[in-house]
């Protein structure tokens, strides 16, 4: 297992910023990942940082992944509600992962209340604005060190 978190983002989340910031602020994905690579450091660990509006690049990168990485932080957008294919690559993973949504998805519309990764997550952190993806670093960290 090597010393990196891998940090996957999914569709439209590129968009951060200037997509709806009434719902997801104003700091871009950008900002996102230098957070991520600042809280991991703290731990001695880098980051893999990959976002992509293609969902086979996310599950070839899972599978490029599985076995290496420390953790998986991941948010997969509105994948998270949808696809069978990424829980089965997800699934496979050999490191806790902890699933990352911006906003607070239960108070939002119902087909954003069912994940198909939240029951074989690790951890799962909503509604804390970008700072959930440095809770879900901190949190690979502590359960590195347990
Ligand atoms: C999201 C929530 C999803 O429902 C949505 O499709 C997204 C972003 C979030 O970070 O709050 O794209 O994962």
């Amino acid at each position: 297992m090597s010393d990196f978190i891998a940090v996957l983002n999914g569709p439209n989340l590129n968009l951060l910023g200037t997509r709806e910031p009434a719902v997801y602020g104003s700091d871009t994905l950008a900002r996102v990942e230098h957070l991520c690579t600042e809280t991991a450091e703290r731990y001695g660990l880098a980051v893999k940082f990959l976002q992509t509006n293609h969902e086979g690049e996310m599950l070839d990168r899972i599978h490029q992944w599985r076995a290496e990485a420390a953790g998986f932080v991941v948010n997969a957008g509105a994948w998270t509600h949808t696809s069978i294919a990424l829980r089965d690559a997800l699934v496979t993973v050999e490191s806790p992962l902890l699933e990352v949504h911006i906003s607070n998805v239960h108070a939002r519309e119902a087909f954003r209340h069912h994940s198909y990764l939240s029951d074989i997550a690790a951890g799962v952190i909503v509604g804390c604005g970008i700072q959930g993806y440095q809770f879900a670093i901190e949190r690979i960290a502590a359960l590195r060190e347990s």
